[in-house]
């Protein structure tokens, strides 16, 4: 099997909805995030307060080159990742390029909760959501499936997944 690589925007389920289908597929399960705050030893949120965004995309697309490299690996990306040309065509050699997405609705919900994504902190966060995505829409639209994950969890999420995977989509 591919790699099965989830990009989407902040807030559209692909750390759980990978992790859940990592699990149901058996397979090994890297999120870039988590990979880039282990190796800086800081978070997300720190490193852009500290560094700035540009530092933060380095990090990431070091990141990128290390996990494109797996096999039979379920990766996870930040909703940035799409931005570098360069990400994409690695984690394309040998993934298969899954795109979750959402509404704003959706996105503002589910990102109201924890407060980690530093892009967000902004007065008017519905306003830099709807700015984000319609710089980044055609980005995720690179995708082989895309699935929307307004109204359904992630669990039917990493489902649809399967099925186009035993479809023979991967
Ligand atoms: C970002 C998304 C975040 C994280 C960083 C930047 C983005 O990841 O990489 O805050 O540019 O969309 P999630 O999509 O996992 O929230």
């Amino acid at each position: 099997m591919k790699n099965i690589v989830l990009i989407g925007f902040m807030g559209t389920g692909k750390t759980s909805t990978g992790r859940l289908l990592a699990s149901r597929l058996g397979c090994a399960f890297v999120d870039t995030d988590q990979k880039v705050e282990e190796e800086a030893q800081m978070s997300v949120g720190e490193i852009f307060a500290r560094y700035g965004e540009p530092h933060f995309r380095a990090l990431e697309a070091a990141v990128v080159q290390q996990v494109a490299r797996s096999r039979q690996t379920v990766i996870s990306t930040g909703g940035g990742v799409v931005l570098q040309p360069e990400n994409m065509r690695a984690l394309r050699e040998r993934g298969a390029i899954v795109a979750l997405t959402a509404s704003v609705d959706t996105i503002l919900e589910r990102t109201s909760r924890r407060h980690a994504r530093p892009l967000l902190e902004q007065e008017d966060r519905r306003q830099t959501v709807e700015a984000l995505l319609s710089e980044r829409r055609e980005l995720y639209r690179q995708a082989d499936l895309m699935i929307s994950t307004d109204g359904i969890t992630p669990l039917q999420a990493a489902n649809q997944i399967i099925n186009f995977i035993r479809k023979g989509g991967v």
